[in-house]
């Protein structure tokens, strides 16, 4: 497995989850354990990718560019989720809410998988590209087992 298709995985559990909270109902408990699975995979997936792929790309001034933009929307990420934490599972604006952090998950994704990795597999080694899938595979799972 290459850092991209590594990736890539976490990618998917982020838009199934994605999808699955923006049909769940706002009165049952399902809503809030998605809404937790989602946190988790998103901020494990985002420290994960910074340490084992753009940190590596911030040594490339071809994609210095694209590694700033990326940590930005991850912070972009987290306060749209800290927000959602902090008002009530059934307050008037949390769904309108939920659909802004979702949203704003696919546009990431896309400009990830469409054009960041495009610009990453141009500089980083094929040595690289497989090394850095371990290290971003055991940094992931184990951020996971941390997050509540
Ligand atoms: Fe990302
Ligand atoms: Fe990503």
């Amino acid at each position: 497995m290459n850092i991209f298709e590594a990736l890539r995985v976490s990618h998917e559990t982020q838009r199934a989850l994605a999808a699955q909270l923006l049909a769940s109902s706002p009165d049952g408990p399902e809503r809030h354990k998605i809404f937790l699975d989602l946190k988790r995979e998103l901020k494990a997936h985002e420290t994960a990718e910074e340490r084992c792929f753009y940190v590596p790309l911030f040594e490339h001034d071809s994609t210095v560019n694209a590694s700033r933009h990326a940590i930005h929307e991850h912070h972009q990420m987290d306060e749209m989720v800290e927000d959602l934490e902090g008002q009530e599972l059934n307050a008037p604006g949390w769904m309108a809410g939920a659909k802004k952090l979702c949203e704003k998950v696919e546009h990431h994704l896309k400009e990830e998988e469409n054009k960041f990795f495009q610009e990453a597999g141009k500089v980083l080694t094929e040595a690289q590209k497989t090394s850095l899938a371990k290290e971003y595979e055991a940094e992931f799972l184990t951020l996971r087992t941390k997050i509540d």
